[in-house]
């Protein structure tokens, strides 16, 4: 190839999402759909779940935020609510300790207060647990609500200046470093399963120059192949974040 062949040029297309999130919907159609209870439908998302974090490192992905329960997720039946909670308590029964050894930092977004103390608790020490690893991040949503997240952020901000910190005036940045995703690159890449193109209050300020894939497959079915797929549409867009130019490309490593 010579220097003046026509090709993309250098920087045109980014390299791969360094943050991802996913919107794992479909578990309870896909109970539905093999007559079984819809707790073993969130059962088997927990298994898909497994496997999309092992994939993601090979994929260039640096993050993962997953949205787990959101604060309109109180709605559903208790005995529902009550099986989400209990997949919690047993996932970080079954994994924490593994996640720390692969050198995964675990971080779980949303409200404590109204979850039940128990499951604050196994949070709480997940987090200390694996706070010093810097090989991948596992944010998951749980007790999550996007608008609630601005609103807790402004109002930290409103709290440190009425305690006298010298914090200055509301600003993008300021409010974004008191996100819940503050400690997370910026979101590249929104996948949502099962067909639904919606954000359902999932990440909104994040979300302002991620690229949206939607997948017409149920989250239980989720694994490697798929976020593979997601991966190559996200190869397939061109980000200009308002401007003409297309953005350049991430340098790998
Ligand atoms: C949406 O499917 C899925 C959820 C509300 C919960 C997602 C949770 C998991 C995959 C398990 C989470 C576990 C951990 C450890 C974070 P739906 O029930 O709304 O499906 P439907 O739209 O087909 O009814």
């Amino acid at each position: 190839m010579t220097a003046t062949t026509a090709a993309p040029l250098a920087g045109s297309r980014p390299a791969g999402p360094r943050h991802v999130a996913l919107i794992m919907d479909g578990n309870g159609r896909w109970a539905k759909q093999r007559g079984l209870p819809r707790a073993m439908g969130h059962r088997e998302g927990v298994q898909a779940l497994k496997r999309t974090i092992q994939a993601a490192p090979d994929l260039g992905i640096e993050c993962l935020t997953v949205f787990g329960f959101s604060t309109e997720n109180w709605a559903r039946p208790e005995e529902e609510v009550s099986d989400l909670m209990g997949l919690v308590r047993s996932y970080v029964a079954s994994d924490l300790n593994r996640l720390d050894r692969e050198g995964v930092r675990l971080r779980i977004l949303g409200r404590r207060r109204g979850l039940p103390s128990d499951i604050a608790a196994i949070i709480e020490r997940a987090e200390a647990q694996t706070a010093n690893n810097d090989r991948f991040l596992l944010q998951v949503a749980f007790n999550y609500g996007a608008r609630a997240d601005v609103v807790d952020a402004a109002q930290k901000h409103i709290d440190r200046l009425m305690a006298g910190e010298p914090v200055g005036p509301i600003t993008e940045e300021a409010l974004q470093g008191n996100l819940a995703t503050s400690a997370a690159p910026p979101l590249d890449l929104i996948v949502r399963t099962s067909g639904e193109q919606r954000l359902s209050n999932f990440l909104l300020w994040e979300a302002a120059y991620a690229e949206l894939v939607f997948q017409d497959i149920l989250w239980p079915d989720y694994g490697p192949q798929a976020l593979a797929e997601a991966v190559a549409q996200f190869g397939g867009r061109e980000r200009r974040y308002g401007g003409l130019q297309a953005a350049p490309a991430r340098v790998a490593g």
